[in-house]
């Protein structure tokens, strides 16, 4: 993970660089560090701890300059400590060097390098860079071959950014991990991602594997492996800067919690027509081969998967999904009539991407459902959707659950006309309730229940969550998000898998939340009534004419009374915002929940 920065301006950059690494503090926030550059030598300041330690140490140092680099670390090689935060410098500090990724083959290359007589001062596969780069330097190379050949000995996944003590240029690189051009008037930027530097420019370049950066005031110039120059074109990225800001809200989350109406809105407009899907991506017929839908995912966007695959199922479509990680590793049969979704919000998580590599290599054909445009995911799938829930900042995915899930209904549709030249059954009524969603979830989001509810079935010993169909890829989900923010244990189960071996948990020092869509009401209530028997309270989230479930409850949390197959996107944002509350009771670190990072670009 980790994120980097960097700009090159006509006046300082300092500033813009700390702001900037708040805005990647999702990417990590363990260690943070800036280098600047004032014409003939390099300051370096670093520390453990989030940016905001960082900005408290420069204010004392008074260091700045035109050009710099910046980096925040969710930690891979060594413990989040002040030697191991970035940017890395070489034995004489004429090199720094900010990096996201991992150097794999970085131990032979400290060996090598140790018997020449470096010295390193950190744990991380990084520092060997800034090393390989001086001894080029001191070979009398020119900096940007002094970086080609450095670069030339990594193995491994990296985006690198580079400044040296004497030339006011940023010099990066990619391989595996992202990284952006912002194009601007008076400075030019780099980054992980864009909501880096949005508040600057909206102006970015996309570069590819291999390609080869050289960043100064004046403008960019890309070369590839080989050093011959190549064109990128420049996009204009339609994210609003405020949309990457907290607003008056406390935290990312609840913010993202409440844009999910106009998350929604923006997935579904012109998608719509009449009794019509429109992708434009997709027109008619584009799925008339397909014979098999895989999806492959992690976290939020697994649990956004299954959702998916249970819609597809149901309408007669050979549909699974199957954990990225796991995919990867022991992947399942594909044909060239397989195709495999990978449903990621950042269109970076590493898993995902080896999962989406193995099923090309194997001759299926890949669809990124994804957040980012310009992303590893979109770029490198035979085909993209978009959806375009704006930028996501909170480390736990809320606006993008509901987004994907939405977007998957679209996607479905589109898919089962294709295969079997009908629309589905209802698809009138669903295409309807899709339409209101937006207006729902704000019911959702404007109904306060969830604050008090979230306060008084705080369990003691741990939080159930189950459901039925598609409610149980949201009781997965609820449990996760419960998990993640609050610290506390917080498991999801398929409604009638309890009395199979986890009833044994439930005791009255552990609420369930069950999640109910409105279909197969006395199953659920069986279950509810076998928890209630142990003695848990049981809080069922579910649509409002569910009256049997209210009475059955200890606490009923209504829904607006919707599409079945779109009820639990409903009760999944009270899940969220039960969530939310009970971490913010707890004083839990929400935006940035400890040891998580929002984009998992490693394996
Ligand atoms: C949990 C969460 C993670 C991500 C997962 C995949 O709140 O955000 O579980 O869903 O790391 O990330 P993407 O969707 O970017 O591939």
């Amino acid at each position: 993970m980790c994120g980097i920065t960097a700009r090159v301006g006509d006046d300082d950059s300092l500033e813009a660089l700390l702001g900037s690494l708040e805005n990647l503090e999702y990417r990590g926030y363990d260690s943070a560090g800036i280098a600047m550059q004032n014409g003939s030598e390099l300051a370096i300041s670093k520390c453990e701890g989030e940016v905001s330690d960082l900005r408290s140490e420069l204010a004392f140092t008074g260091q700045n300059g035109r050009v710099g680099i910046g980096h925040t670390r969710w930690s891979t090689h060594g413990p989040p400590t002040d030697e191991n935060a970035h940017p890395h410098t070489g034995c004489h500090g004429r090199v720094a060097v900010v990096h996201n990724g991992i150097i794999e083959n970085y131990a032979e290359l400290r060996e090598e390098l140790r018997t020449r007589g470096h010295e390193f001062t950190s744990d991380t596969d990084t520092e060997v860079i800034p090393h390989l780069v001086e001894e080029e330097l001191g070979a009398g190379r020119d900096a940007e071959t002094a970086f080609r050949r450095a670069i030339d000995r990594l193995e491994g996944s990296y985006a690198i950014a580079m400044i040296v003590d004497d030339d006011p240029t940023i010099y990066a690189t990619r391989n595996g991990s992202p990284l952006v051009v912002g194009v601007g008037e008076t400075a030019n930027y780099l980054a992980s991602d864009v909501p880096a530097f949005l508040e600057f420019t909206d102006r970015v370049v996309y570069l590819e594997d291999d390609d080869v950066v050289a960043v100064t005031v004046d403008g960019h110039r890309i070369t590839d492996a080989t050093g011959d120059p190549i064109s990128r074109s420049i996009e204009t990225v339609d994210w609003d800067p405020e949309d990457a800001e907290k607003g008056s809200y406390d935290h990312y989350m609840l913010k993202e919690i409440h844009e999910q109406p106009m998350a929604l809105r923006q997935t579904l407009h012109g998608r719509i027509d009449d009794d019509d899907v429109v992708l434009e991506e997709f027109p008619s017929g584009t799925f008339d081969d397909v014979s098999r839908v895989q999806l492959v995912a992690c976290g939020t966007s697994y649990h956004a998967g299954m959702y998916g695959e249970w819609l597809l199922s149901n309408w007669g479509i050979d549909a699974d999904t199957h954990i990225a990680s796991e995919y990867a590793a022991y992947p399942a049969p594909v044909d060239e009539n397989t195709l495999v979704i990978g449903v990621t919000q950042s269109g970076e998580t590493a898993d995902t991407l080896e999962a989406l590599a193995s099923a090309r290599r194997r001759g299926a054909r890949t669809l990124a459902l994804t957040n980012v445009i310009g992303s590893t995911a979109a770029r490198t799938c035979d085909d993209a959707l978009f959806i375009r829930a704006g930028p996501e900042i909170g480390v736990a995915a809320t606006k993008t659950f509901s987004s994907q899930v939405a977007s998957l209904v679209l996607l479905g549709e589109r898919l089962v006309r294709d295969v079997t030249g009908e629309p589905t059954e209802d698809h009138r009524q669903r295409l309807d309730a899709l339409e209101s969603l937006p207006e729902h979830v704000e019911m959702v989001t404007q109904d306060t229940l969830a604050t008090a509810i979230s306060r008084r079935w705080l369990g003691e010993s741990g939080h159930f969550f189950i459901g039925r169909g598609n409610a149980y890829s949201v009781a997965l989900e609820g449990a996760l998000k419960f998990k993640e923010i609050t610290y506390e244990h917080a498991e999801g189960f398929a409604a009638g898998e309890l009395k199979h071996g986890p009833l044994a948990l439930v005791t009255p020092e552990t609420p369930v939340f069950a999640v109910g869509t409105g279909e197969h009401r006395n199953r659920l209530e069986s279950n509810i009534n076998e928890i209630q028997t142990r003695g848990a309270p049981v809080i069922a989230i579910a649509p409002r004419n569910a009256t049997e479930l209210a009475d059955t409850a200890d606490e009923f949390l209504p829904v607006p009374a919707t599409h079945p197959d779109l009820v639990a996107i409903l009760a999944n944002v009270q899940l969220q915002l039960i969530a939310y509350h009970a971490a913010d009771e707890m004083d839990r670190s929400i935006d940035k929940p400890r040891n998580l990072a929002k984009s998992v670009t490693v394996e």
